[in-house]
């Protein structure tokens, strides 16, 4: 008597086990499938800015270095008395993002230290090179386009080239 009713419930449990088991591997397949669903239908992109952008009109930049686009498109637009040109503010060591300090009249990068002047020279610390500056012409009314996809390199004499500044 006491054999049967072990027997019984070694059954109902091994029923109930497998009665589990078949949930759990249906829950796990349709996780699978409503998950590769959702995927398929927001994919991962990378959204990055536009190469190409406008910055207002040449009058509007005063002598010297303007921040007034370093956190929307990480650029810097220098003014000298007869040009102006756009400088990416990506440091030519390992990347980081350089801080103007117009107290000591240069660039300073918080990763290791290197120091570009206002025009983009290299002149302490890792850097290899001088920043890099974009392409900026103007469009038909007269407001600057910066083209971030054309760069021009100051080490290779690129800086005097057409695009690489503008003439005010
Ligand atoms: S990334 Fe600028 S000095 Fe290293």
């Amino acid at each position: 008597m006491l054999e049967a009713t072990k027997n019984r419930e070694t059954s109902v449990n091994r029923r109930r086990l497998l009665y589990l088991l078949g949930w759990g591997f249906i829950g796990a397949f349709l996780t699978t499938v409503f998950g590769a669903t959702i995927r398929f239908f927001f994919p991962r992109t990378i959204f990055e800015p536009p190469t190409r952008y406008k910055i207002g009109y040449p009058f509007q930049y005063t002598s010297g270095v303007s921040e007034r686009f370093k956190k929307q498109f990480r650029i810097w637009i220098v003014r000298e008395v007869d040009r102006l040109y756009v400088i990416d503010a990506k440091c030519t060591h390992l990347g980081c993002t350089p801080n103007w300090l117009a107290a000591e009249g240069k660039f300073k990068c918080p990763c290791h230290g290197s120091g570009f002047t206002p025009d983009g020279l290299n002149i302490e610390g890792p850097a290899p090179r001088p920043l890099e500056r974009f392409k900026a012409t103007l469009d038909e009314n007269g407001q600057i386009i910066v083209d971030a996809g054309i760069r021009f390199r100051g080490e290779r004499g690129e800086w005097d080239k057409p695009g690489a500044f503008l003439k005010v």
